[in-house]
């Protein structure tokens, strides 16, 4: 490339796009296969439809549960209908909840996905917002620490884009402060910290199975712990009150309705067997990606701390920096990124304490949320550029494209 282009050549003036999306799709996620539905899919619902077990006794969702906590290294592993419950009913666990009690407060990132804070508030939890590293977008065991109060009674750390959070500094202030650790792993299928996955690494961990992450059904979430007993006040926090393998019609404890249907189950028991080879591509390709990307200059490529022995890519989180595009915006970044073929997103836009239903709940109940000053989440806010985790599913060409766009934007963009 020469070392500026002209403005006229970008595809959002009119120029030709260094990738035609519809030539040229980015993989589609999830990555279906006519073989697969046949061979793996469509035997296994069929199996379910003729039997009638689409619900209870629910021995698919259960043998889910366990290969999927063997994945993740954990002794129990609780099939749950969305990421959200598996994070409320981890806390419940933890905590001894049952879900009509105040909780205590649990310190949070203010940089994730909704949820994270849906489901502390769902089991009537008070919540602490704080800063996040400006690293990883992780948690910021600094932050927490400051944080802490005689009201606080657990850590909640979200392992964003895939990245683990500094699981032995959260752990460590936990210890000390006699706190439990709940993971958020909702973004972090097969992501290791000191080659260990995540999710059991604190004292339970919950993972997402929505349609955009990176085992999916749809739908669908699961908790996974080392604790028996974290796992059964979960069970009985899912499944009306009752005892993993016990009677039908008793309910030791209060609990609510969170079972999940066997033909989802079907779905991820076959779909599980293609992660690990699935999150070694990305990670190849984030590789290839990002020494690509620090060549250009201008995007600054996710970076993993010396704990992170294989990062998840659920996302590819990348900061812009206007100074290397001729002062313009992030925004008008991605606008000329999008004209160019390349899918991207800002993402999280604002802390999440900014974001309406949160304001609400403070307006409402203002001991419910506390914020913490966040000037990392800000900046992060303000400056990311994320790619999705299918294009790193792709091929030498794709990430090729994704590089070129950025040049030439580059380019264009300092005149
Ligand atoms: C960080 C985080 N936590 C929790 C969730 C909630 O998962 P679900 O949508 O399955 O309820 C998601 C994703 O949707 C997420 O990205």
């Amino acid at each position: 490339m020469p070392d500026v282009i002209s403005a006229d050549r970008l595809a959002v003036n009119g120029g030709t796009p260094v990738r035609d999306r519809l030539k040229n799709p980015w993989p589609s996620w999830p990555a279906t296969t006519e073989a697969e539905w046949k061979r793996e899919i469509e035997p296994a619902l069929r199996e379910v439809y003729l039997e009638k077990t689409e619900g209870l006794p629910a021995t698919r969702s259960d043998r889910f549960g366990h290969a999927f906590a063997a994945y993740c290294g954990a002794g129990y592993g609780l099939m749950m209908p969305h990421g959200t419950d598996a994070i409320s009913a981890s806390i419940a666990g933890a905590l001894d909840l049952d879900g009509l009690r105040e909780g205590g407060e649990i310190i949070i990132p203010n940089y994730t996905f909704i949820a994270t804070a849906s489901a502390a508030l769902s089991v009537r939890c008070r919540l602490a917002l704080v800063d996040i590293d400006p690293v990883s977008f992780t948690l910021d065991p600094n932050a927490v620490q400051a944080a802490i109060t005689d009201r606080t009674v657990g850590i909640l750390p979200v392992h964003i884009g895939g990245h683990p959070a500094d699981m032995d500094a959260l752990n460590a202030i936990a210890h000390r402060h006699g706190l439990v650790v709940i993971e958020d792993a909702a973004q972090a299928h097969g992501a290791e910290h000191n080659g260990r996955r995540v999710g059991p690494l604190g004292d339970v961990g919950a993972y997402s199975f929505q349609s955009s992450k990176n085992l999916t059904a749809g739908e669908g979430g699961c908790l996974v712990t080392d604790r028996p007993q974290i796992y059964e006040r979960a069970c009985a926090f899912k499944d009306v009150g009752r005892r993993p393998g016990g009677e039908r019609w008793e309910y030791p404890r209060h609990g609510w309705n969170y079972r999940t249907s066997e033909y989802l189950a079907c779905i991820l028991l076959v779909r599980l067997k293609s992660l690990q080879v699935q999150t070694e591509v990305r990670s190849r390709n984030a590789a290839y990606l990002t020494r690509e990307l620090r060549r250009i200059g201008g995007l600054t490529p996710p970076a993993a701390r010396p704990w992170v022995t294989r990062h998840g890519y659920h996302l590819y989180m990348t900061r812009y920096d206007p100074e290397q595009f001729g002062g313009r915006s992030r925004d008008e970044f991605i606008t000329a990124l999008t004209a160019e073929g390349i899918d991207c997103t800002p993402g999280y836009q604002r802390p999440l304490t900014d974001e309406g239903a949160l304001k609400s709940v403070t307006q409402e109940y203002p001991d419910r949320v506390r914020r913490l000053p966040c000037p990392h989440v800000e900046f992060v806010c303000r400056h990311s550029v994320w790619f999705y985790q299918s294009m790193l599913l792709g091929t030498r060409d794709d990430l090729d494209d994704i590089a070129e766009a950025v040049d030439k934007i580059r380019l264009a963009f300092s005149r």
